[in-house]
């Protein structure tokens, strides 16, 4: 696990003065890292009886399509607002400055899907505190959360409802 946190580099002052953005890009351009990454999270969830991945853009479809192919499952795309061309539902959650939206289609899942909702990244959470209610409301039965990675320093595990949020890899 060391390893996969020490390919994932740090990047000082992006995208704002005083951030130190994790960058998983170099992760995802190394194959032996990227395939056990991919394996790893797709492991945990065999036998799980998942019926749909949810990804969140943009990132989250990177992680959401590699682990719906190794499951067997579709997967759903949560998008930033007038992307899906079919109706959508919308959640709307705050941000440091401002607000922002993501959609769903609303036909996204029959009754009952169980459901994982796939990030690269748990910050402060108020992304997939959101996507948590948009699934909710259109359905769909969460089994997890995963993320590639989570900043724990954050809390944003506290957004979210507990015992359905797993980590790969914990800074
Ligand atoms: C990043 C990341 C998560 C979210 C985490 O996405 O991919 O989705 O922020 O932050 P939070 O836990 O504080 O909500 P971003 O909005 O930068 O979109 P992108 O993947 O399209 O770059």
């Amino acid at each position: 696990m060391d390893q996969l946190k020490q390919i994932i580099r740090d990047i000082p002052d992006f995208p704002k003065k005083g951030i130190i953005f994790k960058d998983i890009t170099t992760l995802l351009a190394d194959a032996k890292s990227f395939h056990r990454m991919v394996d790893l999270m797709a492991h945990r969830y065999i036998g799980a009886k998942i019926d749909q991945i949810v990804g969140i853009e943009a990132r989250g479809f990177l992680l959401g399509s590699a682990l719906a192919y190794k499951l067997g499952t579709g997967i759903t795309l949560v998008r930033k607002p007038g992307k899906l061309p079919f109706q959508t539902s919308s959640v709307s959650y705050d941000l440091e400055y401002g607000r922002d939206t993501l959609e769903i289609h609303k036909d996204a899942f029959n009754p009952g899907d169980r459901v994982i909702i796939a990030d690269d990244l748990l910050a402060t959470g108020g992304t997939m505190a959101a996507v948590v209610e948009l699934v909710r409301n259109n359905g769909g039965v969460i089994h997890e959360c995963a993320f590639m990675a989570e900043l724990e320093f954050l809390q944003g595990r506290r957004k979210l409802p507990e015992g359905i949020v797993y980590s790969l890899l914990k800074f």
